[in-house]
Protein backbone atom coordinates (compact mmCIF):
# COMPACT_ATOMS: atom_id res chain seq x y z
CA UNK A 1 0.00 0.00 0.00
CA UNK A 2 1.36 3.27 -1.23
CA UNK A 3 2.37 5.55 2.04
CA UNK A 4 -0.16 8.53 2.16
CA UNK A 5 2.32 12.04 2.91
CA UNK A 6 0.73 14.08 4.14
CA UNK A 7 1.86 17.82 2.78
CA UNK A 8 0.54 20.79 4.85
CA UNK A 9 3.44 23.36 4.88
CA UNK A 10 2.35 24.24 1.13
CA UNK A 11 -1.13 24.15 1.33
CA UNK A 12 -1.24 27.58 3.14
CA UNK A 13 0.55 29.29 0.20
CA UNK A 14 -1.71 27.95 -2.36
CA UNK A 15 -0.04 30.89 -4.68
CA UNK A 16 2.79 29.42 -4.77
CA UNK A 17 1.62 26.29 -6.38
CA UNK A 18 3.33 23.00 -6.07
CA UNK A 19 4.41 22.41 -9.78
CA UNK A 20 7.93 21.95 -10.64
CA UNK A 21 10.32 25.45 -10.58
CA UNK A 22 12.20 26.60 -13.56
CA UNK A 23 16.00 26.97 -13.03
CA UNK A 24 16.30 29.53 -15.91
CA UNK A 25 16.35 32.06 -13.02
CA UNK A 26 19.50 30.37 -12.06
CA UNK A 27 21.67 30.85 -15.48
CA UNK A 28 20.39 32.94 -17.61
CA UNK A 29 22.73 36.90 -17.97
CA UNK A 30 19.35 38.46 -18.89
CA UNK A 31 17.15 37.67 -15.32
CA UNK A 32 20.78 39.11 -13.63
CA UNK A 33 20.66 41.76 -15.36
CA UNK A 34 16.70 42.31 -14.10
CA UNK A 35 17.87 41.43 -10.48
CA UNK A 36 20.02 43.55 -10.54
CA UNK A 37 18.01 46.99 -11.53
CA UNK A 38 14.97 45.73 -9.79
CA UNK A 39 16.36 43.86 -6.60
CA UNK A 40 19.76 44.82 -5.70
CA UNK A 41 19.26 48.31 -6.63
CA UNK A 42 16.26 48.76 -5.01
CA UNK A 43 15.48 47.32 -1.92
CA UNK A 44 17.32 47.11 1.36
CA UNK A 45 20.68 45.44 1.57
CA UNK A 46 22.38 44.57 4.76
CA UNK A 47 25.67 45.55 5.39
CA UNK A 48 26.52 45.15 8.94
CA UNK A 49 26.08 45.67 12.67
CA UNK A 50 26.39 48.73 14.69
CA UNK A 51 28.98 47.10 16.97
CA UNK A 52 31.62 47.37 13.96
CA UNK A 53 31.44 51.50 14.17
CA UNK A 54 30.87 51.89 18.00
CA UNK A 55 33.00 55.46 17.68
CA UNK A 56 32.59 58.59 15.69
CA UNK A 57 34.82 58.46 12.49
CA UNK A 58 34.59 54.64 12.93
CA UNK A 59 33.79 53.69 9.09
CA UNK A 60 33.57 50.88 6.88
CA UNK A 61 33.59 50.16 2.71
CA UNK A 62 31.00 48.37 0.95
CA UNK A 63 32.03 47.26 -2.66
CA UNK A 64 28.51 46.00 -4.15
CA UNK A 65 28.92 44.43 -7.37
CA UNK A 66 25.03 43.74 -7.66
CA UNK A 67 24.59 47.18 -7.13
CA UNK A 68 28.06 48.65 -8.97
CA UNK A 69 28.59 50.49 -6.12
CA UNK A 70 31.12 51.08 -3.66
CA UNK A 71 29.46 52.83 -0.24
CA UNK A 72 31.30 54.55 2.89
CA UNK A 73 29.24 53.74 6.12
CA UNK A 74 30.36 55.57 8.58
CA UNK A 75 30.01 57.04 12.29
CA UNK A 76 29.16 61.32 12.50
CA UNK A 77 29.89 62.72 15.50
CA UNK A 78 25.79 62.98 16.57
CA UNK A 79 26.36 59.30 16.35
CA UNK A 80 24.59 58.81 13.34
CA UNK A 81 25.29 56.18 10.84
CA UNK A 82 25.77 57.52 7.29
CA UNK A 83 26.01 56.07 3.74
CA UNK A 84 27.49 57.58 0.99
CA UNK A 85 28.76 56.92 -2.40
CA UNK A 86 32.75 56.57 -2.20
CA UNK A 87 32.91 58.94 -5.20
CA UNK A 88 34.52 62.54 -5.17
CA UNK A 89 32.64 65.34 -6.71
CA UNK A 90 36.05 66.36 -8.44
CA UNK A 91 36.72 63.98 -10.47
CA UNK A 92 35.06 60.57 -8.99
CA UNK A 93 38.31 59.50 -7.76
CA UNK A 94 37.21 56.76 -4.51
CA UNK A 95 37.36 58.77 -1.22
CA UNK A 96 38.43 55.67 0.77
CA UNK A 97 40.60 53.08 -0.07
CA UNK A 98 41.16 51.15 3.25
CA UNK A 99 38.12 48.66 3.53
CA UNK A 100 37.71 50.18 7.29
CA UNK A 101 39.24 52.99 9.45
CA UNK A 102 38.89 55.78 11.41
CA UNK A 103 38.44 59.35 10.35
CA UNK A 104 37.92 62.82 11.20
CA UNK A 105 37.55 63.78 7.71
CA UNK A 106 38.18 61.77 4.40
CA UNK A 107 40.55 63.43 2.49
CA UNK A 108 40.32 62.79 -1.61
CA UNK A 109 44.36 61.34 -2.28
CA UNK A 110 44.03 63.01 -5.94
CA UNK A 111 43.50 66.41 -5.61
CA UNK A 112 42.89 67.02 -1.90
CA UNK A 113 39.09 67.93 -1.47
CA UNK A 114 37.83 67.30 2.06
CA UNK A 115 34.67 66.00 3.18
CA UNK A 116 32.88 65.58 6.42
CA UNK A 117 31.58 62.40 8.45
CA UNK A 118 28.51 63.38 6.78
CA UNK A 119 29.67 63.28 3.56
CA UNK A 120 29.52 67.48 3.72
CA UNK A 121 32.25 69.17 1.14
CA UNK A 122 34.34 71.34 3.65
CA UNK A 123 37.87 72.02 1.94
CA UNK A 124 38.63 72.77 -2.24
CA UNK A 125 42.13 73.58 -2.69
CA UNK A 126 42.88 76.64 -4.77
CA UNK A 127 38.84 76.73 -4.25
CA UNK A 128 39.15 80.30 -6.03
CA UNK A 129 40.47 79.22 -9.42
CA UNK A 130 37.02 76.92 -9.72
CA UNK A 131 34.13 78.85 -11.69
CA UNK A 132 30.85 79.31 -9.81
CA UNK A 133 31.67 76.41 -7.41
CA UNK A 134 28.95 76.49 -4.39
CA UNK A 135 30.42 73.80 -2.02
CA UNK A 136 27.24 72.89 -0.36
CA UNK A 137 25.95 71.47 -3.94
CA UNK A 138 28.52 69.13 -4.09
CA UNK A 139 28.77 66.77 -1.24
CA UNK A 140 29.39 63.04 -1.32
CA UNK A 141 26.06 61.09 -2.87
CA UNK A 142 24.13 60.32 0.13
CA UNK A 143 22.46 56.60 0.22
CA UNK A 144 19.35 55.65 2.10
CA UNK A 145 20.59 54.45 5.46
CA UNK A 146 18.52 52.71 8.53
CA UNK A 147 19.25 50.39 11.14
CA UNK A 148 16.76 47.30 12.75
CA UNK A 149 17.69 45.81 15.54
CA UNK A 150 21.70 46.84 14.88
CA UNK A 151 21.97 45.54 11.50
CA UNK A 152 22.86 48.40 9.60
CA UNK A 153 21.19 48.27 6.24
CA UNK A 154 21.65 50.59 2.92
CA UNK A 155 19.27 50.80 -0.18
CA UNK A 156 20.37 52.28 -3.41
CA UNK A 157 16.91 53.67 -4.41
CA UNK A 158 17.06 57.48 -4.06
CA UNK A 159 13.44 56.94 -3.17
CA UNK A 160 12.97 53.93 -1.86
CA UNK A 161 9.48 52.51 -1.80
CA UNK A 162 9.15 51.23 1.66
CA UNK A 163 10.65 52.58 4.87
CA UNK A 164 13.46 49.58 6.66
CA UNK A 165 10.89 49.27 9.23
CA UNK A 166 8.08 48.92 6.65
CA UNK A 167 9.87 46.37 5.08
CA UNK A 168 11.08 44.29 8.05
CA UNK A 169 8.49 44.11 10.59
CA UNK A 170 5.63 42.80 8.57
CA UNK A 171 7.81 39.80 8.97
CA UNK A 172 9.91 39.90 11.97
CA UNK A 173 8.34 42.28 13.90
CA UNK A 174 7.66 39.91 16.86
CA UNK A 175 11.44 38.77 16.95
CA UNK A 176 12.50 42.69 17.66
CA UNK A 177 13.93 42.76 21.06
CA UNK A 178 16.11 39.38 20.33
CA UNK A 179 19.77 40.03 22.64
CA UNK A 180 21.45 40.87 19.53
CA UNK A 181 23.18 43.41 21.09
CA UNK A 182 24.49 41.03 23.94
CA UNK A 183 26.13 38.64 21.07
CA UNK A 184 28.31 40.42 19.97
CA UNK A 185 31.71 38.28 19.74
CA UNK A 186 32.84 35.34 17.46
CA UNK A 187 34.10 35.02 13.88
CA UNK A 188 33.80 35.38 10.39
CA UNK A 189 34.69 34.04 7.07
CA UNK A 190 34.29 34.92 3.21
CA UNK A 191 34.52 33.00 0.53
CA UNK A 192 33.99 33.41 -3.55
CA UNK A 193 31.29 30.36 -4.66
CA UNK A 194 30.75 29.87 -8.44
CA UNK A 195 27.30 29.76 -8.41
CA UNK A 196 24.32 31.94 -8.93
CA UNK A 197 23.38 33.60 -5.78
CA UNK A 198 20.24 31.92 -5.34
CA UNK A 199 21.35 28.51 -5.78
CA UNK A 200 23.84 29.55 -2.64
CA UNK A 201 21.19 30.77 -0.67
CA UNK A 202 18.55 27.89 -1.19
CA UNK A 203 21.10 25.54 0.36
CA UNK A 204 20.84 27.25 3.47
CA UNK A 205 16.44 27.30 3.18
CA UNK A 206 15.74 23.63 3.54
CA UNK A 207 16.78 20.70 6.52
CA UNK A 208 16.31 17.77 3.72
CA UNK A 209 20.08 18.04 2.75
CA UNK A 210 20.77 17.67 6.51
CA UNK A 211 20.97 13.82 6.78
CA UNK A 212 22.98 13.40 3.86
CA UNK A 213 25.59 16.45 3.45
CA UNK A 214 25.75 17.09 6.78
CA UNK A 215 25.28 13.12 7.82
CA UNK A 216 29.19 12.86 9.86
CA UNK A 217 28.54 16.18 11.56
CA UNK A 218 26.02 18.03 12.86
CA UNK A 219 22.57 15.27 11.80
CA UNK A 220 22.18 13.86 14.69
CA UNK A 221 21.28 17.49 16.31
CA UNK A 222 18.27 17.60 14.17
CA UNK A 223 14.80 16.08 15.69
CA UNK A 224 14.15 13.37 13.38
CA UNK A 225 10.73 11.61 12.16
CA UNK A 226 10.53 7.62 13.14
CA UNK A 227 11.11 7.60 8.67
CA UNK A 228 14.04 9.52 8.93
CA UNK A 229 12.52 12.74 7.45
CA UNK A 230 13.41 15.67 9.28
CA UNK A 231 10.72 17.65 9.07
CA UNK A 232 10.46 21.45 10.22
CA UNK A 233 8.29 22.93 12.79
CA UNK A 234 6.63 25.24 10.66
CA UNK A 235 7.57 27.70 7.98
CA UNK A 236 6.15 31.12 7.20
CA UNK A 237 6.39 33.28 3.75
CA UNK A 238 5.19 36.76 3.28
CA UNK A 239 5.65 38.92 0.41
CA UNK A 240 9.45 39.20 0.79
CA UNK A 241 11.04 37.55 3.53
CA UNK A 242 10.28 33.82 4.82
CA UNK A 243 10.71 31.53 8.37
CA UNK A 244 11.28 28.19 9.05
CA UNK A 245 11.47 26.75 12.79
CA UNK A 246 13.43 23.53 13.15
CA UNK A 247 13.34 21.15 16.32
CA UNK A 248 16.92 19.54 17.37
CA UNK A 249 17.41 16.39 19.74
CA UNK A 250 18.84 18.46 23.11
CA UNK A 251 20.74 15.31 24.11
CA UNK A 252 23.46 16.66 21.21
CA UNK A 253 25.84 19.19 21.76
CA UNK A 254 25.00 21.09 18.83
CA UNK A 255 21.59 20.24 19.04
CA UNK A 256 21.07 21.69 22.54
CA UNK A 257 19.82 25.51 21.83
CA UNK A 258 20.53 26.22 25.52
CA UNK A 259 24.29 25.29 25.63
CA UNK A 260 26.69 26.71 27.32
CA UNK A 261 24.65 29.43 28.09
CA UNK A 262 21.89 27.88 30.40
CA UNK A 263 23.74 24.96 31.28
CA UNK A 264 21.61 22.47 34.06
CA UNK A 265 20.35 19.07 33.11
CA UNK A 266 19.93 19.67 29.34
CA UNK A 267 23.87 20.15 28.87
CA UNK A 268 24.40 17.70 31.35
CA UNK A 269 22.52 14.92 29.23
CA UNK A 270 24.25 16.70 25.88
CA UNK A 271 27.26 15.49 27.51
CA UNK A 272 26.97 12.32 28.61
CA UNK A 273 25.55 11.40 25.60
CA UNK A 274 28.27 12.98 23.24
CA UNK A 275 30.99 11.34 25.72
CA UNK A 276 31.69 8.49 23.41
CA UNK A 277 30.23 9.42 19.75
CA UNK A 278 31.82 13.25 19.82
CA UNK A 279 34.13 13.18 22.61
CA UNK A 280 35.44 15.99 21.63
CA UNK A 281 32.44 17.90 21.51
CA UNK A 282 31.14 17.07 24.40
CA UNK A 283 34.73 18.08 26.40
CA UNK A 284 34.60 21.58 24.86
CA UNK A 285 30.70 21.66 25.90
CA UNK A 286 31.65 20.85 29.56
CA UNK A 287 34.85 23.31 29.27
CA UNK A 288 32.50 26.03 27.96
CA UNK A 289 29.54 25.43 30.74
CA UNK A 290 28.89 29.00 32.38
CA UNK A 291 31.21 31.08 30.36
CA UNK A 292 29.00 33.23 28.50
CA UNK A 293 28.67 36.71 29.95
CA UNK A 294 25.02 36.26 29.35
CA UNK A 295 22.46 33.81 29.80
CA UNK A 296 19.51 33.87 27.85
CA UNK A 297 16.50 31.82 28.22
CA UNK A 298 14.37 30.22 26.16
CA UNK A 299 11.08 31.66 28.21
CA UNK A 300 12.43 35.58 28.04
CA UNK A 301 13.13 35.60 24.47
CA UNK A 302 10.25 37.28 21.88
CA UNK A 303 7.43 34.82 21.40
CA UNK A 304 8.00 35.22 17.87
CA UNK A 305 11.13 33.12 17.95
CA UNK A 306 9.93 29.44 18.69
CA UNK A 307 6.33 30.17 17.76
CA UNK A 308 4.83 27.24 17.58
CA UNK A 309 6.22 26.60 21.56
CA UNK A 310 7.67 23.18 20.65
CA UNK A 311 10.08 21.80 24.02
CA UNK A 312 12.84 21.36 21.50
CA UNK A 313 12.56 23.56 19.07
CA UNK A 314 16.07 24.19 17.91
CA UNK A 315 16.52 27.34 15.73
CA UNK A 316 14.70 29.61 13.26
CA UNK A 317 15.58 30.12 9.82
CA UNK A 318 14.99 33.37 9.20
CA UNK A 319 15.72 34.72 5.50
CA UNK A 320 15.47 38.63 5.01
CA UNK A 321 15.14 39.43 1.16
CA UNK A 322 16.94 39.18 -0.99
CA UNK A 323 20.02 37.53 0.02
CA UNK A 324 20.81 37.83 3.89
CA UNK A 325 20.17 34.46 6.05
CA UNK A 326 20.07 34.96 9.87
CA UNK A 327 19.74 32.28 11.67
CA UNK A 328 18.72 32.48 15.63
CA UNK A 329 19.37 30.45 18.62
CA UNK A 330 19.09 31.64 22.26
CA UNK A 331 22.95 31.93 22.62
CA UNK A 332 24.47 32.61 19.12
CA UNK A 333 23.37 33.79 15.76
CA UNK A 334 24.45 33.39 12.23
CA UNK A 335 24.56 36.44 9.34
CA UNK A 336 25.41 35.11 6.27
CA UNK A 337 24.89 36.99 2.95
CA UNK A 338 25.13 35.93 -0.11
CA UNK A 339 25.47 38.42 -2.16
CA UNK A 340 25.94 37.92 -6.32
CA UNK A 341 29.05 39.40 -7.85
CA UNK A 342 27.69 38.43 -11.42
CA UNK A 343 25.38 35.52 -12.65
CA UNK A 344 27.35 32.75 -11.62
CA UNK A 345 29.51 33.97 -8.93
CA UNK A 346 29.12 34.73 -5.31
CA UNK A 347 30.07 36.57 -2.42
CA UNK A 348 29.59 34.75 1.01
CA UNK A 349 29.95 36.67 4.37
CA UNK A 350 29.50 34.31 7.22
CA UNK A 351 29.70 35.88 10.11
CA UNK A 352 28.94 33.82 13.69
CA UNK A 353 27.90 36.07 16.63
CA UNK A 354 28.28 34.57 20.38
CA UNK A 355 28.22 36.19 23.84
CA UNK A 356 31.71 37.04 25.05
CA UNK A 357 33.35 34.21 27.01
CA UNK A 358 34.85 34.93 30.09
CA UNK A 359 37.31 31.79 30.84
CA UNK A 360 39.84 30.04 29.23
CA UNK A 361 36.95 27.26 28.73
CA UNK A 362 34.54 29.06 27.24
CA UNK A 363 37.49 30.19 24.78
CA UNK A 364 37.68 26.91 24.04
CA UNK A 365 34.16 26.37 23.79
CA UNK A 366 34.20 29.17 21.42
CA UNK A 367 37.02 27.58 18.83
CA UNK A 368 35.44 24.53 19.31
CA UNK A 369 32.62 25.97 17.81
CA UNK A 370 34.46 28.08 15.23
CA UNK A 371 36.21 24.86 13.43
CA UNK A 372 32.84 22.80 13.94
CA UNK A 373 30.75 25.53 12.10
CA UNK A 374 33.63 25.86 9.39
CA UNK A 375 33.37 22.03 8.32
CA UNK A 376 29.44 22.19 8.48
CA UNK A 377 30.07 25.42 5.99
CA UNK A 378 32.30 23.21 3.89
CA UNK A 379 30.07 20.94 3.44
CA UNK A 380 27.32 23.55 2.47
CA UNK A 381 29.16 24.73 -0.06
CA UNK A 382 30.88 21.16 -1.29
CA UNK A 383 27.50 20.83 -3.69
CA UNK A 384 27.10 24.47 -5.16
CA UNK A 385 29.49 24.51 -7.73
CA UNK A 386 28.72 21.18 -9.06
CA UNK A 387 25.04 21.30 -8.93
CA UNK A 388 25.62 25.25 -11.37
CA UNK A 389 27.68 23.09 -13.74
CA UNK A 390 25.02 20.31 -13.99
CA UNK A 391 22.57 23.12 -14.29
CA UNK A 392 24.01 24.76 -16.88
CA UNK A 393 24.60 21.48 -19.02
CA UNK A 394 20.67 22.33 -19.75
CA UNK A 395 19.70 18.98 -19.29
CA UNK A 396 16.92 19.61 -16.98
CA UNK A 397 14.57 22.78 -17.52
CA UNK A 398 12.95 22.34 -13.86
CA UNK A 399 13.55 21.25 -10.47
CA UNK A 400 11.06 19.53 -7.89
CA UNK A 401 10.75 20.44 -4.64
CA UNK A 402 8.87 19.09 -1.61
CA UNK A 403 6.98 19.90 1.10
CA UNK A 404 9.28 20.91 3.47
CA UNK A 405 11.25 23.19 0.60
CA UNK A 406 8.47 25.98 0.66
CA UNK A 407 11.22 28.00 1.50
CA UNK A 408 13.33 27.53 -1.70
CA UNK A 409 9.81 28.10 -3.72
CA UNK A 410 8.70 30.73 -1.74
CA UNK A 411 12.57 32.36 -2.68
CA UNK A 412 12.27 31.99 -6.29
CA UNK A 413 8.64 33.31 -6.30
CA UNK A 414 9.36 36.26 -4.89
CA UNK A 415 12.52 36.95 -7.17
CA UNK A 416 10.35 36.27 -10.35
CA UNK A 417 7.24 38.31 -9.20
CA UNK A 418 9.76 41.69 -8.79
CA UNK A 419 11.74 40.52 -11.89
CA UNK A 420 8.74 40.08 -14.18
CA UNK A 421 6.53 42.87 -12.95
CA UNK A 422 5.41 45.53 -15.00
CA UNK A 423 7.74 48.84 -13.94
CA UNK A 424 4.87 51.19 -13.21
CA UNK A 425 5.13 54.76 -15.36
S1 LIG B 1 39.12 63.50 -7.80
FE1 LIG B 1 38.92 63.86 -5.68
S2 LIG B 1 39.95 65.74 -5.40
FE2 LIG B 1 40.10 65.41 -7.53
FE1 LIG C 1 23.45 22.66 5.44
Amino acid sequence: MNKVIKLHLHDRYPELGKGPVPVEPYISAPYFDKEQAKIFKKTWLHVGRVEEIPKAGDYFVKDLEACEASIIVVRDKAGCINAMHNVCSHRMNQIVYEKRGQARKFFCKFHGWAYDLEGKLTGVPEEESFFDLDKCDHGLTRVACDVWQGFIFINLDPNPALSLAEFMQPMFRDIEGYPFDKITTGFQWSTVVNCNWKLALDAFQEAYHVAYVHGRSIADAIDTAADGAMPPLDALCGEFHRRLSIAGNPKSVYGNPNAVTAGGAAAQQAIADSATAKPIAAAALRAGLGSATHQFRKEDLPKGMNWTGHDNWLFDINVVFPDFYLSLRPNYFQAYNFRPLSQGKTLLEARVYYPEMKTAGGRFYLEYMKVALRDVLLEDLSTLERTQSAVQTGVKKEMLLQDFELLVRHGAHVVDRIVNEETKA
